[in-house]
């Protein structure tokens, strides 16, 4: 199971509206082994397709970060049926390192996703976990946790990132 390069703000297919996964075979298995390995590697508490470059609605969270192997959740074509209440919190995302924000959403979340063998399943989120999958199902459309923020938080996210396209030259000098 190796670890996978992580893609990095302003990699192009961070803005990819991924595709459904159609084919559960033994591919996407070792793909979602492989994003495990990589979110605890980081370490992370989800991790979508799209940021190790494959444009596929595959997501893995866990809100432990590791600590409890049951915690893993794979979420493959997951879908938010029901959204409840509002929460504001700290965010970051392993491919914009360096930059946390706080960002609000709804604080609890129904969500529909099939598992490794292409079968539904439903589960409620909330807390850290909640925050977690809206975070990675965002990813599956190309949306990034900055595009979450209004006013003063999204102006400093703005010239974050605007470094992060156009870093400054290395200073010459040395030899
Ligand atoms: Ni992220």
């Amino acid at each position: 199971m190796p670890v996978l390069p992580i893609c990095q703000y302003p990699d192009p297919v961070l803005r990819v509206r991924c595709a459904p996964v159609e084919d559960f075979g033994p591919e996407l298995k070792r793909l979602v082994e492989d994003m495990i390995q990589t979110m605890h590697d980081a370490p992370g508490v989800g991790l979508a397709a799209p940021q190790v470059g494959v444009e596929l609605r595959v997501a893995v969270v866990d809100a432990t970060a590791g600590v409890d192997p049951e915690a893993v959740r794979v979420l493959v074509n997951p879908e938010i049926l029901d959204a409840t209440g509002v929460d504001t919190d700290t965010e970051g995302c392993l491919s914009i390192p360096d930059f946390t924000e706080q960002v609000t959403r709804p604080a609890s979340v129904r969500v529909v996703a099939r598992d490794l063998e292409g079968e539904s399943y439903e589960i409620d989120a909330d807390e850290l976990e909640a925050r977690a999958i809206q975070h990675e199902l965002d990813h599956l459309d190309g949306i990034l946790f900055v595009d979450r923020l209004r006013g003063l938080r999204r102006q400093r996210a703005r010239s974050f990132l605007r470094r992060l396209r156009s870093p400054e030259p290395a200073v010459a000098g040395g030899n």
